[in-house]
């Protein structure tokens, strides 16, 4: 990363912390909770005993990746968004047969390092990396371009969006898919409150010192002078709004600085910090329905925890 990029997204991080600290309802956006260290947590979080869904859908797609080559079509170019440590993709690869892989990722360090990785494990495959914002439609390199495509967005990373950025970034796949594209995506369903919450806040603290990662990165990169035992990760199930919301709260009163503003919180007030949707077979349908795809056929665990969605875009969409 240059420099100048550095500088760049560090304006951002320390506007977003202002924004979001100043406001009555204090909140940062999730995705400041991924640098170098809260990526490390969050991969050591797919592990936990408590956290299925990454093993849950590992399970799906060795058990059905097959079956979507076989229904869309093998032979295709792979469109992963958000392709981070690109884990998931050799199996849904291999099995879809790809034609070439395009990985799509903000960060262009993990990009390089999963590129390398998986050139490594399919010698043969054609790997075409694109560091982008993946919310945005993509202009995709040009051998890839005018091939049919399936894009490839595991991990239930749409249920850290609202419904209506849900919809505006499926919408922005199959802008960036091109013509009568497939989609094939993991998304987490709604269960019982208890494994969600114990999901979110593991008996070994891993999520804990993920979400406290944020405040620890503030004091790292925005010369902050929060007092991290002030606070502690809380993980609350939202019934009304289907989602599992992580918080910081505080435990007494406190105040610090941090971008070289003040701030300060009573003791129980919370910094929220990240939102997980969980969404019924129905809703994730409706959510496909509402961005413009058609739900093609879905998979689901024995202990329905977790789906697997194939879904297929384009002019021919015709809904009663
Ligand atoms: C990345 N995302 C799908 C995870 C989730 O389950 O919502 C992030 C996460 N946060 C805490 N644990 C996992």
């Amino acid at each position: 990363m240059t420099s100048a990029t550095e500088a760049l997204l560090k304006d951002d991080f320390a506007d977003a912390v202002v924004r979001g600290l100043s406001q009555p309802r204090k909140v940062i956006p999730a995705r400041y909770l991924y640098d170098w260290q809260g990526s490390e947590l969050f991969e050591a979080i797919t592990t936990l005993p408590e956290y299925y869904p990454t093993r849950t859908e590992t399970g799906l797609l060795d058990a059905y990746a097959h079956e979507i080559g076989r229904i869309a079509g093998t032979g295709k170019v792979v469109v992963e968004f958000g392709s981070g440590s690109s884990t998931k993709t050799p199996v849904f690869v291999e099995a879809v047969r790809a034609a070439a892989y395009v990985p799509i990722d903000i960060s262009a360090d993990f990009l390089r390092d999963a590129a390398a990785g998986l050139a490594r494990l399919l010698p043969g495959l054609d790997i075409l990396p694109v560091a982008a914002d993946f919310t945005k439609p993509i202009a995709l390199p040009r051998a890839a371009r005018g091939r049919p495509m399936i894009g490839f967005f595991p991990g239930s990373t749409i249920g850290n969006l609202t419904h209506a950025a849900a919809v505006d970034l499926l919408r922005a796949f199959r802008a960036t898919l091109g013509e009568a594209p497939w989609l094939a995506i993991g998304i987490d369903l709604r269960k019982n409150p208890r494994l969600i919450e114990a999901a979110y806040d593991d008996s070994a603290g891993v999520t804990s010192a993920f979400n406290l990662n944020l405040l620890a990165r503030i004091n790292r990169e925005l010369g902050g002078d929060i007092p991290l035992d002030a606070f502690e990760h809380c993980a609350l199930w939202n019934d009304d709004l289907g989602r599992i919301e992580m918080h910081l709260a505080a435990t007494r009163d406190v105040r610090f600085h941090a971008a070289g503003e003040t701030f300060s919180l009573r003791e129980g007030e919370t910094i929220h910090t990240e939102n997980s949707h969980k969404y019924t077979i129905e809703e994730a349908r409706l959510l496909a329905r509402a961005a413009g795809w058609r739900p093609v056929r879905y998979w689901t665990d024995a202990r329905g925890l977790f789906s697997l969605h194939l879904w297929r875009g384009g002019a021919d969409i015709m809904e009663p």
